[in-house]
C-alpha cells in the first residue's frame, strides 16, 4: 500500500507562513521519511509475515529506547507510557522473534529541551495514527493476516497524540526552537529506519 498522507498546510516553502503550526511544520519536514517507512512496510498488508515481524521488532526496540528519554524529559508528567512497549514485546514473544537487545538512542534524539522532547514525542505518538489505520486494514483480511495485534491495539487510541498536539499548540517557540524540534523528529524517523535495517541485515524473520 502506498498512500499519500493528507498534509494540510504542509508546504515546506511556506515554513514561516502565518498560521502554520509546529505540527504542520513537523509533518512537512518528516513527510518523506514517513512515506519511506510506509512503503517499506506496505507488504505486510498483503500478509507478508517477515515484514510484519520487522515492523514489530522496529517498534519494540524504538519504544524501549525512546520511552525512558521522554519519561526523563521536560514532558514528563504530560507524556506517559501507555503499555505500547509491553504489547510489542508480547507480539514478538508470540511470534518467537529475536530477543530484545538494549539499543541506545543516538545523542541526536535530544529530549533535554521542551522543543526537542516534542519533536521526539511527535514521532512516537504520531505513529498511533498509522497503527489505527493498519489495525483496521489487517482486520479486513484476518485469514491472510493471522498476526498477533497487541501492539497495534495498544497503539490505536489517538487520544495521547491529540493531547500532545494540544500542548504543542500552546507553545510559542523561537525559530531556533522550531528547528530543534523538527531536527529531533527527523532523527527519530531515521532511528526507526536504522533499527529496521539492523534487524533486516541480521537475517530472515519469517515467510
Ligand atoms: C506501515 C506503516 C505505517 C503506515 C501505513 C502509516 C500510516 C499513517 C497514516 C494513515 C497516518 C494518518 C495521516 C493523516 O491522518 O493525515 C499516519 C500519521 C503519522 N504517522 Fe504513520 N504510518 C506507518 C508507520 C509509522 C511509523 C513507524 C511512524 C513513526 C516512526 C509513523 C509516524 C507517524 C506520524 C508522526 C504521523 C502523524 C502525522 C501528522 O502530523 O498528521 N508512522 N501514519
Amino acid at each position: 500500500m502506498t498512500h499519500t498522507l493528507t498534509l494540510p498546510g504542509a508546504d515546506p516553502a511556506g515554513a514561516d507562513a502565518p498560521g502554520e503550526t509546529l505540527r504542520d511544520r513537523l509533518r512537512a519536514d518528516t513527510r518523506e521519511a514517513h512515506e519511506a517507512l510506509d512503503a517499506r512496510f506496505s507488504p505486510m498488508m498483503a500478509g507478508d509475515a517477515g515484514r510484519y515481524a520487522l515492523f514489530l521488532l522496529m517498534n519494540r526496540d524504538a519504544h524501549a529506547a525512546i520511552e525512558p528519554l521522554l519519561s526523563a524529559s521536560p514532558l514528563a508528567g504530560e507524556w506517559r507510557a501507555t503499555g505500547r512497549l509491553e504489547a510489542a514485546r508480547q507480539d514478538c514473544r508470540i511470534l518467537g522473534l529475536p530477543a530484545e537487545r538494549a539499543v541506545p538512542a543516538p545523542p541526536e534524539l535530544d529530549a533535554g529541551t521542551r522543543a526537542g522532547a516534542l519533536g521526539l514525542a511527535y514521532v512516537l505518538e504520531g505513529s498511533r495514527l498509522g497503527a489505527k489505520y493498519l489495525l483496521r486494514a489487517l482486520a479486513r483480511a484476518p485469514a491472510r493476516n493471522p498476526f498477533p495485534t497487541h501492539y497495534l491495539e495498544a497503539s490505536s487510541d489517538a487520544g495521547p497524540f491529540t493531547g500532545l498536539m494540544r500542548a504543542m499548540a500552546r507553545e510559542s517557540f523561537s525559530p531556533a526552537e522550531l528547528s530543534r524540534s523538527t531536527e529531533v523528529a527527523r532523527h527519530t524517523f531515521r532511528f526507526f529506519g536504522r533499527l529496521a535495517d539492523e534487524h533486516e541485515t541480521a537475517g530472515p524473520l519469517g515467510s
